[in-house]
């Protein structure tokens, strides 16, 4: 009885066509495409954005509410985030302020891999199981630790800076990075997610830049242990806390990149 009624149900669908519009020609099937390879390692780390947006183009383009359900107008409201003199434009997705907004495309070159590195859509958690990868981040997650390096705290104990809050103690230093950072690990910001000569130029016009991604925005109380590249002019001897950095960015980071000396 029960096969009877599926297959009628299967052959009555059939003879329904598909709504029109909804879905592009090609379309894989919904299962088709959450296990498709470009989710996974190793295919992840070479996809171009333009693949992942074929199916997921919503993400650029929904934006935030022009008012919030309890009255609350975007355009009327400023998060502590948004008080650096880089913040500028309207309200915004996060996914936007990343990857479209002026200020990030001035400054940034993030892709839609350099955050997420796959996931296993059948387990919320990584690791349960004994053929599970323990390399994915849970669900739909994103190591946290891409993030800690652009919103960690500014590590001023490791500066020569007195400690707390360098929209203070930056008064002593003209609130420039640029007095100590024009000779001091100038080699810095090769890597696939960055704009490095963008970044120089832009904190030559504003003093608000290097501290945004070092402090400004620090969703974090813990600093992010940075790659410690030689610089021209930097001595053989490294500092206590730097025993045990590397002094190459992250491979992953370098994908795409011209080797440059
Ligand atoms: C062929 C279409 C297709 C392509 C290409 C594709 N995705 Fe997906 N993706 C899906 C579908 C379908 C889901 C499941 C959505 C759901 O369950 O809500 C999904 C889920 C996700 C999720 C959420 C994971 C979860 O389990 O909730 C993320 C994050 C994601 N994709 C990122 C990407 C990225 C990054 C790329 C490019 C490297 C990409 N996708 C390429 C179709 C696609
Ligand atoms: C700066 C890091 C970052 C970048 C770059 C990024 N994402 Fe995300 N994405 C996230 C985070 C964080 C979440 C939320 C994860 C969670 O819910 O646990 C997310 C969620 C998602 C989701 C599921 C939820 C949703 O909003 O629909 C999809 C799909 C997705 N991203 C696709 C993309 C695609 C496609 C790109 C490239 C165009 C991209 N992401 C670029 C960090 C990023
Ligand atoms: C390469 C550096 C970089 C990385 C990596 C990065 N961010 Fe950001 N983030 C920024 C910059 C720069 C801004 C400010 C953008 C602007 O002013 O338009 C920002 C802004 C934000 C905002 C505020 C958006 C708004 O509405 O003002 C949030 C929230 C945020 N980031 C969270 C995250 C999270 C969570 C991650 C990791 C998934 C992450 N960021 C990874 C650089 C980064
Ligand atoms: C008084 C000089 C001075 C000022 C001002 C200064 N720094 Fe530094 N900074 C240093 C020194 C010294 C180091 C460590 C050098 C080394 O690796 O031996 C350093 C290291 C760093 C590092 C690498 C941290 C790590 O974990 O390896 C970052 C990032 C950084 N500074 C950003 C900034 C930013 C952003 C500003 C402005 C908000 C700033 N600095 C202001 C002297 C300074
Ligand atoms: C858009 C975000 C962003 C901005 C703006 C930015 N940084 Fe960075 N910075 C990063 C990231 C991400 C890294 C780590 C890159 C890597 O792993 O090689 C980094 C690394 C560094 C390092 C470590 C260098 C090394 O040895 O590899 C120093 C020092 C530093 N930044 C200082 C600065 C200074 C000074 C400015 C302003 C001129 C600045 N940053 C502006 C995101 C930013």
């Amino acid at each position: 009885m029960q096969l009877t009624m599926g297959l009628l149900l299967t052959a009555a669908l059939a003879s329904v066509p598909a709504a029109a519009g909804n879905q592009p020609d090609d379309d894989p099937g919904y299962d088709q495409a959450r296990w498709d390879p470009i989710h996974f390692k190793p295919a992840i780390d070479r996809a171009k954005d333009e693949q992942c947006l074929k199916c997921h183009n919503k993400v650029l383009e929904r934006t935030v509410r022009a008012e919030s359900p309890a009255g609350v107008k975007a355009d009327e409201v400023l998060a502590w985030y948004q008080t650096l003199d880089t913040y500028t434009g309207v309200q915004d997705s996060f996914h936007r302020r990343h990857l479209v907004t002026d200020y990030a495309q001035r400054v940034m070159d993030l892709k839609c891999n350099t955050c997420h590195q796959g996931n296993d859509p059948r387990e919320e958690t990584a690791s349960s199981s004994a053929d599970a990868s323990g390399e994915l981040t849970q669900r739909k997650h994103v190591d946290p630790n891409i993030c800690l390096m652009c919103h960690g705290k500014h590590n001023s104990a490791i500066m020569g800076i007195p400690p707390g809050d360098w929209r203070v103690t930056g008064a002593a230093y003209q609130y420039d990075c640029l007095l100590c950072h024009n000779s001091l690990r100038t080699n810095r910001h090769q890597v696939n997610f960055l704009k490095p000569g963008a970044i120089e130029a832009a904190a030559k016009e504003n003093k608000d830049v290097c501290f945004g991604c070092h402090g400004g925005r620090a969703w974090y109380r813990i600093v992010y242990p940075y790659v410690r590249h030689p610089w021209p002019g930097s001595s053989n001897a490294v500092p206590e806390w730097a025993k045990d950095r590397p002094t190459e960015s992250d491979p992953r980071y370098l994908i795409g990149m011209e080797k440059s000396g």
